[in-house]
């Protein structure tokens, strides 16, 4: 069905446009070609938010409807406003030499406006976009109904953009024309706006803003008259969002499902393999160029690797500590260092560098980054590279490998939220590993526990994930100790199923001293649902208020984040971490 399709396109093309300028000049002008439901409104939007960016609704509407006889409900009024003749459109509208001021111009159209009889070579001038969507997540996304098979596959818009991608990529001509043409996917779009347009901006060669990210709501005066029919839910956000019912909860009619799997999956799976990946995002961008030590060598980040026959490949068999960096110092070192010996003690490392060593790397890796403040530090320490690979220590003949990974990191939750605001935390249907199969005494790296507990609070929306033991007690989140207060009672759960984090430690011995009365104690959920405050401990987040928990508001009568007890703590803590006694200067070293 395809082919066939596409054979009476390819054979029904004339030529009749002859070219009157070369686009070398500027300004630079983007088609999008997209199919309906696709985001392709709101990508214009984004688009004019940039600010250097002119944009076109559609100028091929009048064309199309009128060369195809297509009905629309406001077919009179498109047809005055704008010109069905393409010659006319693409010399006024598209290729004007003077009608723009702006650096870019983006025109917007949906594939199948550009009808297979005309001449298509003008898009070679542009940079081409294809905006692409699954066949049936547009189809289910109609409201109506779709009407015969043919015209329900015309609808999903599919064919053209195959047509028009396969046509740009037949046409080449010079070495620059791989840069012609390029797609994103809707899904990603929604899904990761800001990697998806980075990469494409990358693609088109000109930077991605910010202003990509936001506009207002309502519209814009560059709509198209068939806005009012089209562009509701597009006018409702400001954003890339996700919009409906999950199409793929939508029953479609059998002969509509079976025409999508027969005639659309195929085009659709091959232009979908040569999509742009989103562009990583990094939390911060002043760890883009950052030096990593590993196994003794201070490496560009790019080149910071291990072998695949390391120990944490084979196996997630090594230990690791989170430090800060606090004016010049490391907070907590000598503790953290013996808790990493420590647990390579106890998995039995071979090899284990002494603590001086440790630290030497730690510093040298800090000075070469100029890292004195605002800096979290991953250290890892490896069982080291196998001569083969398996999981039994017989093969490691090498030693321990040693990462010292420092990041610029301000306090963060793992969702890498600001503590200043509230956490949101889930029960993890996940059980804390306790004595009887894992130690979690034991800091080591098989975070596999704690991982799938995290991707249960990813999914429903929360910042982290609060861990049972074994008995249905709290034991800590997937990242972070827990503590909660009940009438001016600080309490935490034993440390029987749960790291004995450092900071736990610090606010034990902190809130003790300072007169608070503090209990290690099994508490269940219905003690932090009915808490009056609740806070996470942990060297990357320091103390971090929780607000909701489950659903459930902390202290709904008095819903202030951080409450009286945990501020005060808060502040004591930032104290110690000013203290010289708690911490280790960065020492001078000798490179
Ligand atoms: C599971 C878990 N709990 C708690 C903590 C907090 O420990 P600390 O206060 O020593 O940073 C961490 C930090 O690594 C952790 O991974």
């Amino acid at each position: 069905m395809i082919n066939v399709l596409r054979n009476v396109l390819r054979t029904t093309r004339v030529v009749p446009f002859s070219l009157k300028r070369s686009f070398s000049t500027a300004p630079k002008r983007i088609n999008l070609w997209t199919q309906p439901r696709s985001s392709s409104t709101s990508l214009m939007y984004s688009f004019k938010s940039r600010g250097d960016c002119s944009v076109v609704d559609e100028p091929l509407y009048a064309h199309y409807v009128e060369k195809r006889n297509v009905y629309r409900p406001y077919r009179e009024q498109l047809l005055q406003v704008q010109s069905p003749n393409i010659d006319s459109v693409l010399s006024d509208v598209i290729l004007c030499e003077n009608k723009y001021t702006t650096d870019l111009v983006f025109f917007k159209h949906m594939g199948k406006q550009l009808l297979p009889d005309t001449d298509w070579k003008w898009i070679l001038q542009c940079h081409n976009v294809i905006l692409l969507r699954h066949p049936r997540d547009v189809l289910a996304s109609f409201h109506a109904g779709l009407g015969d098979v043919e015209s329900a596959i015309e609808e999903s818009g599919l064919l053209s953009l195959w047509d028009i991608f396969t046509y740009i990529k037949e046409t080449k001509s010079n070495k620059n024309d791989d840069d012609r043409v390029c797609i994103i996917l809707h899904d990603d779009l929604i899904g990761n706006p800001e990697g998806t347009l980075r990469a494409l901006c990358k693609k088109l060669g000109i930077d991605f803003t910010p202003s990509m990210l936001k506009w207002e709501k309502g519209g814009i005066p560059e709509d198209g008259i068939w806005a009012k029919t089209w562009y509701h839910s597009s006018h409702a956000s400001n954003s890339f969002i996700k919009k409906g019912v999950e199409s793929s909860l939508k029953t479609l009619p059998e002969a509509v499902e079976s025409a999508i799997e027969l005639d659309l999956l195929k085009p659709f799976e091959e232009l979908q393999k040569l999509r742009l990946k989103p562009e990583p995002i990094l939390p911060d961008e002043r760890n883009a160029h950052i030096k990593i030590h590993v196994g003794g060598k201070l490496l560009d980040r790019n080149d910071a690797k291990i072998s695949v026959f390391d120990s944490v490949v084979q196996g997630g068999d090594a230990v690791w500590e989170g430090l800060r960096v606090y004016n010049g110092r490391i907070f907590e070192l000598d503790e953290h260092l013996q808790r990493m010996v420590e647990s390579a003690h106890m998995l039995m490392f071979e090899g284990i560098p002494a603590q001086d060593e440790i630290k030497r790397a730690i510093f040298e890796c800090l000075h070469a980054n100029k890292m004195y403040n605002d800096t979290h530090i991953r250290l890892t320490l490896t069982r080291g590279q196998k001569v083969s690979s398996g999981m039994s220590p017989t093969n490691n003949q090498e030693g321990c490998c040693l990462i010292v990974l420092p990041e610029w990191k301000g306090l963060v939750s793992s969702s890498n939220k600001s503590v200043s605001a509230p956490m949101t935390l889930i029960t993890s249907t996940q059980r804390r590993n306790n004595p009887m199969f894992l130690d979690s005494k034991i800091h080591h790296n098989n975070l596999l526990n704690n991982i799938l507990a995290k991707i249960e609070a990813n999914l429903a929306n929360a910042d982290d994930a609060l861990m049972l033991d074994m008995d249905g007690f709290v034991s800590e989140t997937n990242a972070t100790n827990v503590f909660m207060i009940k009438d001016n009672v600080l309490y935490t759960p034993f440390a029987d199923a749960c790291l004995p984090g450092i900071t736990r430690k610090r606010i034990i011995d902190m809130s003790r001293s300072s007169g608070i009365n503090c209990q290690e104690k099994r508490l269940s959920l219905f003690d932090f649902y009915n808490a009056d405050e609740v806070f996470c401990t942990g060297t990357m987040c320091g103390l971090a208020p929780v607000a909701r928990i489950d659903g459930r508001i902390i202290n709904p009568s008095n819903p202030k984040y951080p409450g009286a007890i945990t501020s005060k703590l808060q502040k004591e803590y930032l104290k110690i971490t000013e203290d010289d006694r708690y911490s280790v200067k960065i020492e001078d070293v000798k490179f």
